[in-house]
């Protein structure tokens, strides 16, 4: 067995994830089989189920064609939300949906998407006429049909508090004041919940460059006139508010979040925040981005290399939060998160069109696990975007739809929400390429509420199988089955004439001795679950 202090140095802290044991071993026949142990007398915490949350910003066709056609539309829909969308959504169990930005927010004024619409412009992706047909009520609907929840981006950049506070009456009092009026004559007499509003987005560069000070200023004053009446949400029900956080590991975010949280801890009574806002997106070189296509083996490492970086962020903020909050009142929430690739050859470059491959799915699992395994501090995230932008889920062309291989993940972890963390140890063991290495084998464990034990296993080198040997105290069933989504290249995508290329297939997995085998193909993504067959 041969161990590197230097390599161990090196990759301690993309390798040390959670409660995994690692050694470096480099003999290949050894690490092909791997040992986990699950431990189930000592659970952790909730795996809040608003990690696996959406975001959709009105930006290229994520909200115009994606999710918004029109009630006069040939493509069939209810009331102007495409059908095919709502369907396939639905199965994801969407806990919210993040919205109306992103950048587009600090713009945003909701006024325009009420009523008689303002037709109006989009600076930010591409310049293009915002027509506002879909506002407020349009979004609301579209949740509601998805069964999801409301995430609502407030405009700190170019609003005012009084906006936002007149926004939050329109939407939420029960009272009969002229703005709930308008409400009603708009076709929604009851008052809407609002779980979640985010204070402004990324306002230290596209929500108005503020420094930390000033941010906090607009912090305090938007959090005290921001109110929710909605008389179902006085409890224990309150609206969440999340302030604006970092978006990175170096000084400057480490000051702003430093910022925040020391004044939240010594805040008046008149204003507070329940959660804080990370921003972290996959992107190696933001001048010359990788494509999302067309790629080899050496772009998939660097990729999953650089999204491993997640981890150090969350343990650096999550560190600084523990100073102020030990309690962790305070929710980390990574409400911006996912690959940002190239935008696809022919696409207007502001709407961040990329495909999305068999490596996007091995990220999303590898970003899951690790929110999982922070599950105490991190209770929120967004991955960015739900439809036809960035790290979609779908992709729309027309009347066509396609599933992209994030969507499959998300499907198959739909057990992990709201189940109690359960942790495992294991041998990672290593795959290396380009002189990249990185931890072969990734996974978690956790209980559904009905006590059933899930787990989630990746595989991420993309050339070798992996046998787990899964071993369970007290193990009580004599099956396992689930899915696995593998594919047959490292950039394999789903496409409107080939949809089915990168798709989930049913596993199973024996019992023997006592231990759970399950074998993982190469770059693959499987989730199965223990019970007694007959
Ligand atoms: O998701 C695209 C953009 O990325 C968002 O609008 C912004 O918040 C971030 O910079």
């Amino acid at each position: 067995m041969v161990r590197s202090s230097s390599i161990l140095t090196k990759f301690a802290s993309i390798l040390i994830l959670g409660s995994m044991i690692l050694s470096l071993d480099v003999r290949v026949s050894a690490q092909l089989k791997v040992q986990l142990s699950v431990d189930t007398s000592k659970p952790g915490p909730k795996i809040d189920r608003n990690i696996f949350g959406q975001f959709a910003e009105h930006l290229g066709y994520g909200v115009y064609e994606g999710i918004w056609v029109g009630p006069d539309s040939k493509i069939p829909n209810t009331r102007g939300i495409r059908n095919d969308v709502v369907t396939a959504l639905k199965t994801l169990k969407v806990p919210n949906v993040r919205w109306p930005g992103g950048c587009f927010a600090d713009e945003y004024h909701w006024r325009k998407g009420i009523g008689t619409r303002t037709v109006t412009l989009n600076p930010n992706w591409g310049g293009v006429i915002e027509a506002n047909t879909f506002g407020t009520h349009e979004f609301m609907d579209f949740v509601d049909q998805i069964g999801s929840q409301v995430y609502l981006s407030i405009n700190v950049g170019s609003g005012t508090p009084q906006e936002a506070a007149e926004w939050l009456e329109y939407l939420t009092t029960a009272q009969p004041t002229t703005l709930a009026k308008e409400r009603a004559a708009n076709g929604h007499p009851v008052p809407y919940k609002i779980p979640m509003v985010g204070i402004g987005n990324e306002s230290w560069d596209c929500g108005g460059n503020m420094t930390p000070e000033y941010y906090l200023r607009q912090l305090t004053i938007y959090s005290r006139f921001v109110r929710n009446f909605n008389p179902a949400q006085q409890g224990n029900d309150q609206m969440q508010k999340i302030a604006v956080g970092p978006g990175g590991g170096e000084a400057r975010w480490t000051e702003w979040t430093d910022t925040i949280m020391k004044a939240w801890e010594k805040r008046q009574w008149s204003w507070d925040m329940q959660g804080l806002s990370l921003h972290n997106y996959t992107v190696i070189n933001w001048a010359n981005k990788f494509a999302s296509v067309g790629f080899g083996e050496k772009e998939y490492a660097q990729i999953l290399r650089e999204t491993l970086k997640m981890e150090d962020l969350i343990t650096t903020h999550s560190a600084i939060m523990d100073k102020y909050d030990p309690q962790k009142k305070i929710a980390l929430v990574v409400d911006e998160w996912g690959s940002w690739y190239a935008p696809s050859p022919g696409s207007n470059p502001g709407f961040l069109v990329q495909q999305n491959s068999i490596r996007d799915a091995v990220l999303a699992a590898l970003n899951l696990n690790i929110f999982a395994r922070h599950a105490d501090r991190v209770r929120g995230a967004n991955i960015a975007q739900l439809i036809n932008v960035l790290q979609a889920m779908i992709m729309t062309d027309k009347e066509k739809m396609v599933l992209t291989p994030t969507y499959h993940v998300f499907k198959m972890y739909v057990p992990f929400q709201d189940a109690t963390f359960i942790p495992v140890t294991f041998n990672a063991g290593t795959y290396t390429n380009s002189g990249i290495t990185l931890p072969r084998v990734d996974a978690i464990a956790a209980k559904d509420i009905t006590g059933k034990l899930w787990l989630e296993l990746t595989n991420v080198d993309p050339n070798e199988f992996v046998e787990i040997e899964v071993n369970i105290p007290g193990l009580n069933a004599n099956t396992g089955s689930g899915e696995t989504l593998t594919a047959p290249t490292v950039d394999s995508v789903n496409t409107f004439d080939a949809p089915n290329t990168v798709t989930p297939k049913p596993i199973t997995a024996k019992i023997q001795n006592g231990k759970l085998i399950v074998k993982l193909d190469p770059k693959s993504v499987t989730v199965v679950s223990l019970g007694n067959a007959k």
